[in-house]
């Protein structure tokens, strides 16, 4: 099959960019590297790259003929960068989703497996979190990725179009790049590396359900080949551990470092945990990953990227 990954440099969407060439298929990215590198996709020349952004048209249009999957991973990614930036977060991921779905249709695209969040959830309030736990986002990232979800859906309804939006919790992997707006595998790992101690907001004891990115390419992969399969699927571990326990567990991959704690942060959750039986269900997932297997190759790469890192 021919599919397009937007967001392909991207963390998450080069490594779905591997696996679909891994498996003989042709793959199209779409990316504007607002934050994603072109290091990601350096082993992957097969793939035909396209620097160009997810708003624009004429350049979705272009990337998307003779598609038959679309994998929608480009967003403006995370909690604080929306709140940073609301205006860029809600143009990308309402709008630029708005604009892939309209070049889906138009272009008789099968389906779309688009990447929501945990963060259309908010605050916990039953746990593990399934399907029809309440939304109540509490940044704007949380808000536009549940407006890209339901757009999803509805265009499921009206035009025939399948989609799966997989609602990732906290994903961690090779080509997981530290950022001010990165997630705490990254911050932790990279900072250990760099002998910096680690700061643990608040006590610590907040939880969060880890996924390994090679079981999200899974449900990514398993999704697209489900034919009839539409609707929202949370996607996590099913495990969920403490930051607390997180710092340990980095100590234990063989990396010295130390924590302190400060003050918690405005917008994050207290606990999160995935019932994933829904995606069992609906496609057959079922992640392989265990975190210490996943943290150690992780910091095998973090390792490697620390002593070369990845400037485009
Ligand atoms: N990493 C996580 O834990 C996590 C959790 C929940 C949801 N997600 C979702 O997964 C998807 C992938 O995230 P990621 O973690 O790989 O982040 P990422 O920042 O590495 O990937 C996003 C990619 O989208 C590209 N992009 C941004 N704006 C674009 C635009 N206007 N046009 C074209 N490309 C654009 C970026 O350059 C980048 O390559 C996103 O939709 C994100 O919201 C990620």
């Amino acid at each position: 099959m021919k599919a397009l990954v937007t967001g392909g440099a991207g963390f998450i969407g080069s490594n779905i960019v591997a696996q679909l060439l891994a498996d003989g298929h042709q793959v199209v990215v779409l990316d504007n590297l607002m934050s994603g590198y072109r290091g990601n996709l350096a082993a992957y020349p097969e793939a035909r790259f396209i620097v160009g952004d997810v708003r624009d048209p004429a350049q979705v249009g272009n990337a998307i003929a003779g598609c038959e999957v679309v994998f929608h991973q480009a967003a403006s990614v995370g909690n604080k960068r929306s709140i940073d930036h609301p205006l860029v977060d809600a143009e990308i991921n309402v709008l630029g989703t708005l604009t892939v779905l309209e070049a889906a249709r138009a272009a008789g695209v099968r389906k779309i497996v688009a990447a929501s969040s945990a963060g259309i959830f908010g605050e916990l309030v039953t746990m593990p979190i399934r399907e029809d736990h309440p939304v109540e986002p509490d940044t704007p990232y949380g808000c536009t990725k549940l407006a890209e979800e339901k757009l999803c859906l509805a265009y499921a309804k009206l035009h025939g179009l399948e989609a799966v939006c997989l609602r990732y919790f906290n994903v961690y992997g090779p080509h997981q790049r530290f950022d001010a707006y990165g997630n705490v595998i990254p911050i932790f790992v990279f900072q250990a590396l760099r002998g910096q101690p680690l700061v643990i907001y608040g006590d610590g004891e907040q939880t969060r359900d880890f996924i390994n990115v090679k079981d999200v390419v899974q449900a990514n992969l398993k999704a697209a080949a489900a034919v009839g399969v539409s609707g929202a699927f949370n996607l996590g571990s099913a495990g969920r551990i403490t930051i607390n326990r997180l710092a340990e567990l980095i100590r234990e991959t063989g990396v010295p470092c130390t924590w302190s704690h400060g003050p918690a942060r405005r917008g994050d959750v207290r606990h999160s945990l995935a019932d994933i039986s829904a995606a069992r269900r609906a496609f057959g997932f079922e992640p392989a990953v265990g975190m210490q297997e996943g943290l150690a190759e992780y910091v095998a790469w973090a390792r490697r990227e620390v002593a070369d890192p990845c400037t485009d």
